[in-house]
């Protein structure tokens, strides 16, 4: 494969073939850590709007019809180090268009950075990755990346991306005026997958990526009353990358995942953790710029300072945000969800901010899960 494959894609020299299967025998593969996201959506200039007016991104970049794209327009997002693609189809034949109709606007693409995308690619497929797009070169004034990508769960692609600067292919826009609201980093990006497939996914990433299962939960340590889930972290070993993957567990009705799975028409990306320094300006800006978080009840601050008595926050401040806290033996964690960023119930944000803490706030679950039921129960879903 990794012959046969170097062969087809052009500019692959001796020295990349040769790495190529130095890598393909052992168990890291190389990456770097999330390059961006690219969402489908149905009208990619509000949602890049919507993205620059309430979370503070700026877009830095356009690509469409007038640029050389007649298919498609695309606006660039930053924020810190998150970088998101926004991505629109001008017609209704475009694979967008049909992606879009079943599964509403969503994520396409987790992009992963790597030094090297040829080889990324070879190894993947050698694994056993489903090919999506051969390596190929973009360049332009901005730059030059070598871009691939491989299936991943549903219709979500991993794409690989070799790059120094930004990513390439895109006009660069000035955004002086946009007002950032501390988001840094993209922290995990969570997947819900099929009753009983968690596993096959699991082992998809520990076979191609060689990361291994950072947290277990299993369903009795995520059930409420009603729903249950189960959810296991894949990482990278470092931190860099964190992909946790949530399948439904038997419940006494339908869970949070069933419904994902129902509205999604299947597997994909469930929430988006972003993470930022100061979770409590983060959010009280989120607030003033009318995007609302999930409704935590009061039961939850009853004994949340007997069960973290070192979390050191201004607590009127902080139950007046409605937010979140856990704690494990790295530190604490603080963090809340927004509400669904689209019609249908299927995806949305977090906001982490970690003060030390390794976990994803699994002392929070149940709190959590109780108050998106009763948001489900409004819906008539539960
Ligand atoms: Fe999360």
């Amino acid at each position: 494969m990794v012959e046969s494959a170097a062969r087809r894609g052009h500019e692959v020299d001796q020295s990349t073939e040769q790495r190529a299967r130095d890598m393909a025998g052992r168990d890291d593969f190389p990456i770097k850590g999330f390059s961006h996201l690219e969402w489908w959506v149905g009208n990619a200039y509000q949602t890049s709007m919507f993205l620059r007016s309430v979370l503070g991104f700026s877009i830095t970049g356009y690509r469409g019809p007038e640029t050389g794209t007649p298919d498609t327009a695309s606006y660039l997002l930053q924020q810190g180090d998150v970088t998101f693609v926004i991505t629109g189809a001008m017609t209704p034949d475009h694979p967008l268009s049909r992606h879009l109709t079943l599964h509403g606007p969503g994520v396409r693409d987790v992009a992963i950075a790597v030094p090297d995308a040829r080889v990324a690619f070879e190894m993947a497929v050698d694994r056993g990755a489903e090919p999506a797009t051969e390596p190929h070169v973009v360049e332009d004034a901005q730059g030059r990346a070598v871009l691939s990508a491989i299936e991943a769960y549903g219709d979500t692609l991993h794409s690989f991306v070799e790059r120094d600067g930004d990513l390439p292919g895109f006009e660069t826009r000035a955004d002086a005026t946009a007002a950032p609201i501390g988001l840094q980093f993209i922290d995990h990006v969570v997947a819900n997958v099929e009753l009983g497939r968690m596993d096959e996914w699991v082992e998809f990433y520990e076979r191609v990526f060689g990361f291994t299962l950072l947290k277990h939960f299993d369903d009795d340590a995520i059930s409420t009353e009603y729903t249950a889930l189960m959810s296991k972290v894949m990482w990278d070993g470092s931190g860099i990358i964190k992909l946790p993957i949530n399948e439904p567990a038997e419940g006494l009705k339908r869970s949070q995942i069933d419904e994902y799975l129902d509205f999604y028409r299947g597997p994909g990306v469930q929430h988006i953790a972003l993470h930022t320094g100061d979770l409590m300006a983060t959010v009280t800006e989120t607030h003033s710029r009318g995007l609302t978080t999930l409704n935590v009840p009061d039961t939850y601050y009853e004994d949340l300072w007997e069960r973290i008595p070192a979390l050191d926050v201004d607590r009127d401040r902080f139950m007046g945000l409605r937010l979140l806290a856990d704690a494990d033996e790295g530190g604490q964690l603080l963090q809340i969800f927004t509400r669904m960023l689209q019609d249908r119930p299927t995806v949305f944000f977090e906001f982490i901010e970690r003060r030390g803490a390794t976990g994803f706030g699994k002392g929070n679950l149940k709190a959590l899960f109780e108050a998106i039921e009763r948001e489900q129960a409004k819906r008539g879903n539960l």
